[in-house]
């Protein structure tokens, strides 16, 4: 018989990115049931996941990627005692429905010794016999030996390896995978989930327990009223999931206007040389005091100098889901205080930046239309975390990358451009060079409209002012609505 899966640990299954099959379902060729898919339609469409005499492990492995067998023995399993309540209470199911199917055996067994019974030893020529025939052979196909359903007892593993979260009300879905906390897994599954300090002091992070079990990974000082402890709240930041199906009601941020404004005194990590003139500026917040932003957004970085203080409006291009690290591109600009400082060796490991935010509306709307992204130069920066943060979504069905550079090393990251690419069947990756980035900018135009303006796609443009608003008139002109394009003039 068929196993019912969410789409969420469906996609997991099979390895292929949520939105991909969300648009399967858009395209009719998989059915949803109350929201959930059957793995017999799954395995008719994927039949790779189909499980041959390789052992479990090294198949859910080899039906992603080496990677993913990687992710799955170092970062997937989460600590012994966590993996101990999961398997109890996988346990417990088992037996629970082990003592039902024998009570549920024992009665049809009498029922047909019943039958036999009352019919007698030669039979009533009908509907006893009848009843005895039906009951005969019902338990035989019941008893007869069906190969498994692969689909269902790799969901079985996964459960005990990762769990999966339901968010109320927003109806969101994300793994707890190896030793994340409720929150650090939320914040990787790109989820805007309302918190403060991350390390139990400050509350924001409470969420309610509505079905399954937490566990503490790690104590914490926010004092809960028993009030709230005996409506099962918890402190996201402070607990993982101890059962393998959890719900949780918890408070989501609807976008930029939810976040608040903050100020950190962040450490310089590193300074890199992503380029000859460019750089990679790696801060770091306190433990205590983490960045709470969106993906696209920026912030302001404030250098105190004999000379006075110098600030400079930065986007992150790091992703949300590593609120301790930020990391900025900055290019070589004389005119620019900060940079200049930067690229004469004036700020190294050690050193304070005070840094003001989060600012801006650049972040990613919610929606299933495959995403296009254009970036020049360092506008690469925000295009990252806005790229990083739609694969931790992992709903677009797929994703394009152009990135015009207008100096010859501009390209700053081209190799984590091709490892998107190589690693995921629907994203696609355009460089390209032009001096000037107006003209770069219609040359990518004239490159989508090869074969993105006939679909419905959501555009993402980051970079100079002259770059941005050249792509955007191409494409408007071209009849893409205003509301599917979002730019971010640096
Ligand atoms: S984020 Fe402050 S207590 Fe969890």
């Amino acid at each position: 018989m068929s196993h019912q899966l969410s789409l969420w640990r469906a996609a997991q299954l099979v390895g292929v990115a949520r939105g991909v099959l969300q648009q399967q379902v858009r395209d009719g060729k998989l059915a949803l049931n109350e929201g959930l898919v059957s793995t017999a339609e799954l395995l008719a469409l994927y039949p790779q996941a189909r499980l041959e005499e390789h052992g479990l492990l090294e198949r859910v492995a080899r039906i992603r990627d080496e990677a993913f067998g990687r992710r799955v023995r170092e970062r997937l399993l989460p600590s012994q005692e966590v993996l101990a309540q999961r398997l109890f209470q996988q346990s417990q199911d088992l037996a629970d429905l082990q003592r039902h199917l024998q009570r549920y055996h024992s009665l049809v067994v009498a029922i047909q010794q019943r039958v036999r019974e009352l019919r007698g030893p030669s039979g009533d020529g009908g509907p006893l016999d009848e009843l005895d025939h039906l009951v005969t052979q019902g338990l035989a196909r019941v008893l007869a030996t069906e190969s498994a359903d692969v689909l269902e007892v790799m969901d079985g593993m996964l459960k005990v390896m990762s769990a999966q979260v339901t968010v109320r009300p927003s109806g969101h879905e994300f793994t707890v995978e190896g030793h994340d906390t409720l929150l650090q897994a939320g914040l990787r599954a790109g989820l805007m989930l309302n918190y403060g300090c991350g390390n139990g002091s400050c509350g924001m992070c409470k969420v309610r327990v509505i079905a399954g079990e937490v566990v503490r990974t790690q104590p914490f000082d926010y004092p809960l009223s028993e009030a709230e402890k005996r409506q099962g709240y918890t402190l996201a930041c402070a607990h993982t999931a101890a059962s393998s199906e959890l719900t949780l009601e918890l408070l989501e941020a609807g976008g930029p206007e939810d976040i608040p404004l903050q100020q950190i005194v962040c450490h310089v990590r590193a300074v890199g040389e992503l380029a000859p003139d460019t750089r990679l500026l790696h801060l770091q917040t306190p433990r205590t005091h983490r960045l709470r932003f969106l993906a696209g957004q920026s912030v302001t970085l404030g250098l105190a100098t004999a000379g006075g203080d110098v600030h400079s409006l930065r986007p992150v291009a790091s992703c949300p889901c590593d609120d301790r690290n930020l990391h900025f591109f900055i290019a070589r600009d004389d005119t620019d205080a900060f940079a200049s400082r930067l690229f004469a060796g004036q700020l190294k490991p050690g050193d304070t930046v005070t840094v003001w935010g989060p600012s801006g509306r650049f972040v990613l709307s919610e929606g299933p239309r495959p995403l296009v992204f254009a970036a020049c130069d360092t506008g690469f920066a925000p295009i990252k975390s806005l790229i990083e943060h739609a694969l931790a979504l992992d709903a677009a069905p797929s994703m394009s990358l152009f990135w015009l550079a207008t100096r010859s090393d501009g390209h700053f990251m081209a190799n984590q451009c091709r490892a998107w690419s190589e690693a995921l069947d629907s994203f696609e990756v355009a460089l390209s060079t032009h001096a000037i980035a107006a003209v770069g900018a219609h040359q990518i135009a004239r490159a989508m409209r090869a074969d993105l303006f006939d679909i419905e796609c959501d555009f993402y443009l980051a970079g100079p002012p002259d770059f941005v608003e050249a792509l955007a008139d191409d494409l408007r002109a071209a009849g893409v609505p205003s509301a599917q394009i979002f730019a971010e003039a640096l």
